[in-house]
């Protein structure tokens, strides 16, 4: 019974990540990443930007931009935020991450 019930919990924690995160060697941060980004990277929004196939050196300094408050504006206030949360660690994996996917 104990058996059953750790392999349907377990079951209930992978349908409640998005695809991406499943992916081997996706960082923690891409559920949050990936609500406004879109799975994969490519963003079903018009005035989000797609990650996927971006340079890895254009997205690291790009988060690193938004850290230290080098770019600016009404969109780029809501990466402000979320930059400030990642480790210059968290920012070399997840530009590798977004530049190893396929763009669209
Ligand atoms: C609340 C929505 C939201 C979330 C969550 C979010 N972003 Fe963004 N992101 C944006 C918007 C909007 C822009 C465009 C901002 C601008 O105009 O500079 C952006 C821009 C970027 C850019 C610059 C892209 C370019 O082409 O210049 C990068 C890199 C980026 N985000 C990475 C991430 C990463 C990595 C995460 C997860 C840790 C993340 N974002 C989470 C909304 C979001």
């Amino acid at each position: 019974m104990l058996h059953r019930l750790a392999f349907l919990a377990g079951l209930a924690l992978v349908a409640a990540f998005p695809l991406a995160a499943r992916a081997a060697g996706a960082p923690p941060q891409v559920p949050l990443c990936a609500s406004c980004h879109g799975n994969g990277g490519i963003s079903g929004s018009p005035t989000i930007p797609s990650l996927a196939g971006q340079k890895q050196g254009y997205l690291e300094a790009a988060l690193a931009d938004y850290k230290n408050h080098k770019r600016l504006g009404s969109s780029a206030d809501m990466m402000t935020g979320i930059a400030a949360q990642l480790s210059a660690a968290d920012m070399q994996a997840l530009a590798a991450y977004y530049a190893s996917l396929k763009g669209s």
